[in-house]
């Protein structure tokens, strides 16, 4: 497995600032396009309204774009963390059932060690499995109202 390195997404002084930038937008798109991953429906940004959200961030106390130590233009994954304990992480989709993803959780966890959360779709098996086997346990179910108007996705 190749060595990789955690790189802060909202620091403008990595030569590779705009690739992460440019990254976690693919990685946003491949995320919509997988209805079990996602539990709110949301509409795909523009990039520029992406940039601002990335750059901006508030809301988040972490937010991580995972490269390559060896060679840092290239990139697997992302995890964040917001300002409410919840973790989310997404591995690009070339790299995913690799054992990046435990990895990836594994090493933060350990260096970050805390209690979080972590919001996962009901059909998505495979994070179930994942975050229930490093210890998270099940809370509670969500259940959404099909409305006229889609607040989540304003
Ligand atoms: C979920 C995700 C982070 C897992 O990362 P990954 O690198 O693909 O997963 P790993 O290779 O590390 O495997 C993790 C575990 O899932 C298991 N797994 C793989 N496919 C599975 C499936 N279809 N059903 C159940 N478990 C599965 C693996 O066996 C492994 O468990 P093990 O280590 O005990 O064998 C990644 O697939 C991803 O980014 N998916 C899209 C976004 C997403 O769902 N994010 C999580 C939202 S909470």
């Amino acid at each position: 497995m190749i060595p990789l390195e955690f790189r802060d997404a909202q620091d403008k002084e990595d030569p590779n600032h705009g690739r992460h930038l440019r990254f976690l937008y693919d990685l946003l798109r491949e995320r919509l396009d997988q209805a079990s991953v996602n539990i709110t429906h949301v509409k795909m940004p523009s990039y520029e309204d992406h940039v601002l959200f990335v750059e901006g961030q508030s809301g988040y106390e972490a937010h991580f774009v995972i490269v390559n130590e060896g060679d840092p233009t290239q990139m697997f994954a992302t995890l964040y963390v917001t300002d409410r304990c919840e973790i989310g992480i997404t591995v690009a989709r070339s790299h995913q059932d690799k054992g990046y993803g435990r990895w990836i959780l594994e090493t933060f966890l350990s260096e970050f060690p805390g209690t979080y959360y972590a919001n996962i779709n009901p059909e998505n098996f495979k994070s179930q499995k994942l975050f229930g086997s490093l210890g998270f346990k099940p809370l509670q179910y969500t259940y959404k109202l099909e409305g006229k108007t889609d607040v989540a996705a304003d």
